[in-house]
């Protein structure tokens, strides 16, 4: 049998770390291995699999398309693309939509059309402001918006004009804010920051903010979209509209795209601002529309809070048995079981080890994404899994 690790590390040019696993096949919440042991993956690509792998409405509309029409450029008018911004226009309080082909594609276009925005309407203001430890991906300008430095420093001269300040807080929002005070970038729940909630009021106050100053609010929900947290979009649950918001991950439930949404008011892009050669083509488009058209039909956003909130209970839950369990925070699909110890990484291993695809979002800090139709059945499997884990390292 063929020893993928080790072809791995031959041919590929490494940039993070991996599992030790070699994953060929999915169905649902559930995946194998090369050696066909069988994993439940709570890990979700990350947070991708909105539908689990190889959802049936997934693989019917990608069939579907690949006999139809896979690719056309955006030099001409597309079916799907139009469907899939409608659909996206009539559920959300937004106006107008371009695709990309990533998150961090998508953020790109986001800080272009901040930029372009506060040259044209607010005195050639063109700085952001960006959260500690937020991550939005890897391009070189998201890269600088992302609050983890060392992912960034590397490949410097970095792109000018980002601030950092920390997440929910106000204050430090106030204190940096400036006359060159563009636009804030922001995710409702950091994600890769180690599924971070902010406190209620923070978001109706940043909202305030932004209005009483002319600043943009870009909410980045590349990872909160698609009922990751809940509701269909996370600022719906959060009290708060943004102005510009950003998806990818769940949109195509593993096909790559991503979108940039933005209201009438800002959407300054004019034609030559900005383009993609793959975004938003019919294939991904079709794929994406099944998925939103499924979660919306299926009502996902209800059965994400129940499941969700049954999870993160009965994590939290074994705070009371181990001391090595502080918690469990997050919304709806997207969790985190907190440590006492910089662990996570033994608890991954153990959890994948006995069935269990998790990652260790921050060192004490486990996340749990799983796809939105997980079954109950799924959910008590693995908090068996994780209970053993924590037993185990206790
Ligand atoms: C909030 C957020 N923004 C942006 C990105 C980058 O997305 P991509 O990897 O598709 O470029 C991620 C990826 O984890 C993310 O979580």
């Amino acid at each position: 049998m063929t020893n993928w690790m080790e072809v791995e590390s031959r041919v590929f040019m490494a940039t993070g770390r991996r599992m030790p696993v070699v994953l060929v096949r999915g169905e649902g919440t559930r995946a194998w291995d090369d050696n066909g042991k069988e994993y439940l993956d709570f890990f979700g690509g990350p947070a991708v699999h909105s539908l689990g792998h190889c959802h049936p409405v997934v693989v019917e509309a990608i069939e579907k398309q690949a006999r139809t029409l896979i690719h056309v450029s955006n030099a001409v008018y597309s079916v799907p693309q139009l469907q899939l911004a409608e659909v996206l226009e009539s559920n959300s309080v937004f106006d107008k939509i371009y695709f990309s082909n990533s998150g961090a594609e998508a953020n790109e276009a986001a800080i272009k059309l901040a930029r372009k925005w506060g040259r044209e309407r607010k005195s050639g203001a063109t700085d952001i402001i960006a959260m500690n430890d937020s991550f939005h991906g890897r391009t070189i300008a998201a890269v600088t918006a992302t609050g983890t430095p060392r992912y960034s420093e590397p490949f410097a001269p970095l792109p000018g004009g980002f601030v950092h300040i920390p997440f929910d807080d106000i204050e430090a929002l106030q204190q940096a804010t400036t006359p060159q005070t563009c636009a804030i970038m922001v995710e409702p729940v950091q994600g890769e920051g180690g599924v971070n909630v902010p406190n209620p009021s923070y978001f109706p106050a940043v909202r305030k903010w932004c209005d009483d100053n002319n600043i943009l609010l870009i909410a980045d929900e590349v990872q909160t979209g698609m009922c990751r947290t809940g509701p269909l979009f996370a600022y719906q649950g959060m009290g708060f509209e943004p102005d510009v918001m950003t998806l990818a991950k769940g949109l195509g439930s593993g096909v790559p795209i991503g979108a940039i949404l933005a209201k009438d008011s800002c959407a300054v892009f004019t034609p030559g601002d900005h383009g993609s050669t793959y975004g938003g083509n019919p294939f991904v488009c079709a794929v994406a529309l099944a998925v939103t058209n499924y979660m919306i039909e299926n009502d996902l956003a209800s059965r994400v809070e129940k499941v969700g909130s049954y999870l993160q209970e009965k994590l939290a839950g074994l705070g009371g048995k181990y001391p090595l369990v502080t918690g469990c925070r997050g919304k709806g699909l997207l969790l985190a079981m907190t440590l006492s110890q910089d662990i996570a990484d033994k608890i991954v291993l153990e959890c994948l080890e006995n069935g269990l695809i998790v990652n260790n979002v921050r060192p004490n800090a486990v996340r749990l994404a799983p796809p939105l139709t997980v079954e109950n059945a799924e959910v008590d499997k693995a908090l068996g899994i994780i209970e053993s884990a924590v037993a185990k390292l206790s």
